[in-house]
């Protein structure tokens, strides 16, 4: 079969080489967005009278024949044409006859491909904001059911003082509305036309740029020829923006493994979300959790791949540039798949109320508001602090909580006790007395949960 390139060549290419070079293998899911590309480039080019409408109209016809085709699945790819671009213009080419050689005037495949990119993401990131906020509203509605539960607080893995549920949660919430908003400016970047930089200098054809970005809807043009081919800084930052997005989906993942252990017990994950084991009757694994939390390391690896790929690239194009795809495309799969299924994961689970009302009484995470209560009485802080460590210690050698000792056990301790101390140690007292902006009381989070919601729609 003959190459569109064919002309200067006396010899076939070496069939290895045809394998090597190709990138139809994967290319083949730009296929729509190559249309879309080719159709606009098309209407440009008759409306500027550089090939006559006629011709323009067929082109159309023809392309048009080829997206129901691809729509259907119906289209085959070879190999020997190398890459989507190839494929679909032979398939053109085939269908109208010569007159669809037309169709690449004033065009090269390396401004074409940039313009494949850029729609193909475009798209693709608008529908992972909107994945992103379904996630955020899973989270904002199990926050809303459970606003009476009362987990513990945690930090370096150890009982530190008991927070709302519904704080926790949203903590995830601000992570995962600040991802959105990279994203979302991500895609000022995104949204420019590379079309009409020709292969590095432009063209000698009076093209309209600006006609061809309206019909893609683009916002912006890249200004500078040989920068719209070998720009893929648009492809790193969505690889950049989607290992921070994982990186928050890793910690929520790894809280999800370990609150549904025995040892936690703080949740229970539908069976519909979990795995079970071929040989230990009794396991219910949290699969799903674990797998988006190993899928990090993909996604870190193609921000890397890329960074690598584009580092010392001399300008303009280089065909280093098709490695920007099945790192890309991987990405874009890897995202829509594991926050769908932790939007399912999180609306279907089951937080273990009875369990939790338990579980925050044994501790001394309300030893914080013991030593604030005896600041109130005007001891200073470091002194208070002392008090309420040798308390500890004097409850950890008699096995007792806090909450179990008697007012003549506070008074061996200080003066300053009084019975009013068991209402300050009380766990939702504990909770509540935390009501500053950004803080765990009910009415600070059912504020956040308004707000919270407010993000959401915005987004
Ligand atoms: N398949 C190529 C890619 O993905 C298309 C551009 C090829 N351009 C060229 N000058 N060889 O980058």
């Amino acid at each position: 079969m003959s190459k569109l390139w064919g002309g200067r060549f006396t010899k076939q290419t070496d069939k290895l080489v045809e394998e090597f070079t190709a990138s139809i293998g994967f290319d083949q899911k730009l296929a729509v967005d190559d249309i879309r590309g080719s159709l606009a480039h098309v209407k440009m080019l008759g409306a500027c009278g550089i090939i006559p409408q006629e011709d323009a109209d067929k082109i159309r016809e023809g392309l048009l024949s080829i997206l129901a085709d691809v729509r259907a699945g119906r289209l085959e790819y070879a190999v020997e044409n190398e890459d989507i671009h190839m494929n679909i213009e032979k398939y053109l080419i085939e269908r109208i006859g010569p007159v669809g050689g037309k169709l690449h005037t004033g065009r090269s495949r390396n401004d074409q491909v940039a313009t494949d990119m850029h729609l193909y993401l475009r798209r693709e990131v608008k529908q992972i904001i909107a994945l992103l906020a379904d996630v955020m509203q899973a989270l904002v509605d199990t926050a809303d059911a459970h606003l009476d539960v009362v987990i513990p607080g945690y930090t370096h893995l150890q009982r530190a003082q008991p927070v709302l549920l519904a704080h926790h949660l949203l903590a995830y919430v601000g992570m995962f509305s600040r991802d959105a908003e990279r994203l979302q400016d991500a895609l000022k970047r995104i949204d420019i036309l590379p079309l009409g930089a020709g292969a590095l200098a432009g063209t000698t054809f009076p093209i309209d740029r600006q006609l061809v970005a309206k019909e893609l809807g683009f916002a912006r043009i890249y200004e500078n020829s040989m920068d719209a081919v070998s720009d893929r800084d648009f492809i790193l930052e969505f690889l950049s923006d989607a290992s921070i997005l994982m990186m928050h989906l890793t910690r929520f993942c790894e809280e999800l493994v370990m609150w549904s252990s025995t040892e936690f017990g703080f949740v229970e994950l539908d069976d519909a979300y979990c795995t079970g084991s071929s040989i230990m009757p009794q396991k219910k694994n949290p699969d799903v959790a674990e797998l988006i939390r190993g899928k990090s390391g993909r996604v870190y690896g193609n921000l890397f791949g890329l960074l690598t790929v584009l580092k010392s690239l001399p300008l303009a194009y280089n065909k280093d540039l098709q490695e920007d795809k099945e790192g890309m495309f991987d990405t874009v799969e890897t995202l829509r798949g594991s926050l769908a299924l932790l939007a399912g994961m999180i609306r279907t689970m089951e937080v273990r109320k009875e369990r939790l009302q338990q579980v925050v009484k044994e501790d001394f995470s309300n030893a914080t508001d013991l030593a604030d209560y005896l600041v109130r009485k005007n001891m200073p802080f470091r002194q208070a602090h002392e008090v309420i460590g040798k308390l500890v210690l004097y409850c950890i050698s008699n096995r007792k909580f806090l909450t179990d000792l008697s007012m003549d056990e506070y008074k061996q301790h200080s003066e300053l006790f009084e019975s009013d101390v068991y209402q300050v140690i009380d766990i939702r007292t504990v909770v509540d007395a935390r009501n500053v902006l950004g803080g765990t009381a009910g009415p600070q989070v059912r504020q956040a949960l308004e707000r919270a919601k407010g993000q959401i729609t915005s987004l």
